[in-house]
């Protein structure tokens, strides 16, 4: 029966940590996975989750089924979170959420719904996009193309061309949007920017789907989320899949969502009742436990409160670890001007390093990114950054 089975290739990103695990030198670091780790190197229990853990603990519930679109409370923090408590969109019913396994679950519902509604609809991502999008939307059974995006040459965002190519876009094409802290670049749309996207999504009859893998990263909750009231404001129809891994360091719990913001709360509920198909024939219905975390402390002040400031702790460590390492290359004795590391938002940096550059650091140096050049700047500390920013200026002079 599996005598033809070809040997698939590894996870361009997952798959570098196998490699990473395998691997013996025990000054081996790894850049690659999205993942934040503290100070210290450690994933962090973030203190909001083990709190509300410990309430859950303390009044323990047997574990039955959860309804096919997850939990209630979860689903209503998830719309307070993204669309804003007191939205228009949210008191009118206007969105259908359903809870998914982390934001990748989000996506996946989304885009077998989409393939259901409209099947010839082409796939837009961006040039270039976080690697498992393509994958994915291949997976569902579209044709995914690109917009421009990165501008190498400028360290940034090609804004004109990818106006351009959205503009060029067939009508009901989907076009795959990151709402904030760009993965894999780093480099985010300007509000202004956004404002022209949105205009040419409206009049091209584009179907956009945001994927808001890390908000909060960014600039901060409301700022990151800044984009969405954007789209809401122009009266779309959007999807916006939300990822709590990141946020909440619950990477291994898959907590995350999907919501599709409808033109009335009739049409919500009927495309609420096609996403739960689409979950029932998947995986039946999602687990309990990190959507239950995780709407305790969105629904509870003062574990909400804690949450925001770790979140922001977070996001300081990684700015400070940026100028951190850009000062490192200087003293290494790289001349070129990095302050572009600075100006890219959220975990990752696209360092410019090519795939050979990238494969002699993770061989001679033990430092895993991935093979774009793309460089988790969430997992440097004190610890490890003299090293890593060692090895970067030694394959960046060759
Ligand atoms: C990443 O881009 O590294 C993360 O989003 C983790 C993943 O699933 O790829």
């Amino acid at each position: 029966l599996f005598a033809a089975v070809e040997m698939a290739p590894r996870d361009p990103i997952l798959g570098l940590n196998e490699q990473f695990n395998a691997d013996t030198n025990p000054k081996k670091v790894n850049l690659g996975v999205g993942v934040y780790y503290d100070e210290n190197g450690k994933l962090p229990l973030l203190r909001c989750v083990a709190e509300a853990e410990r309430q859950m603990l303390e009044a323990p519930k047997a574990r039955g089924y959860l309804p096919i679109d997850g939990i209630a409370a979860y689903d209503l923090a998830v719309q307070g979170l993204v669309f804003g408590a007191g939205a228009e969109v949210v008191t009118g019913k206007r969105v259908a959420t359903v809870q998914a396994l982390g934001g990748t679950g989000g996506l996946k519902i989304g885009a077998d719904f989409l393939k259901r509604l409209n099947p010839n609809a082409r796939v837009l991502i961006s040039d270039p996009s976080w690697e498992n999008h393509r994958a994915l939307f291949t997976n569902a059974g579209f044709q995914v193309g690109t917009y421009s995006y990165y501008d190498a040459e400028h360290r940034g965002i090609k804004a004109d061309a990818m106006l351009a190519d959205l503009q060029a876009a067939e009508a009901g094409t989907v076009v795959v949007l990151h709402a904030c802290c760009h993965n894999p670049t780093g480099y985010d749309l300007t509000p202004e920017q956004w404002a022209k996207v949105v205009e040419v999504v409206k009049a091209r009859g584009l179907v956009p789907f945001l994927d808001m893998a890390y908000q909060g990263f960014g600039e901060g909750i409301a700022e990151d989320g800044a984009v969405i009231q954007q789209f809401l404001a122009a009266g779309l129809d959007f999807f916006v899949s939300t990822s709590f891994s990141k946020s909440f360091s619950l990477y291994g719990e898959r907590v995350g969502a999907l919501s599709v913001v409808c033109a009335s709360s009739e049409e919500a509920s009927r495309v609420l009742s096609q996403l739960k198909i689409v979950i029932r024939t998947n995986y039946s219905n999602p687990p309990t436990h990190g959507a239950q975390v995780v709407a305790t402390v969105l629904s509870t002040p003062a574990l909400r409160q804690l949450w925001e400031d770790e979140l922001t702790g977070m996001r300081t460590r990684i700015r400070a670890m940026r100028e951190a390492v850009v000062a490192e290359l200087k003293a290494a004795g790289v001349a070129d001007d990095l302050s572009f590391v600075t100006r890219q938002k959220g975990m990752f940096s696209y360092s410019g390093l090519n795939a050979a550059q990238m494969q002699r650091l993770r061989g001679e140096f033990g430092i895993y990114g991935v093979d774009s050049g793309r460089i988790c700047v969430a997992a440097l500390n004190p610890g490890n950054l003299k090293a890593v920013a060692a090895a970067m200026a030694a394959v960046m002079q060759g």
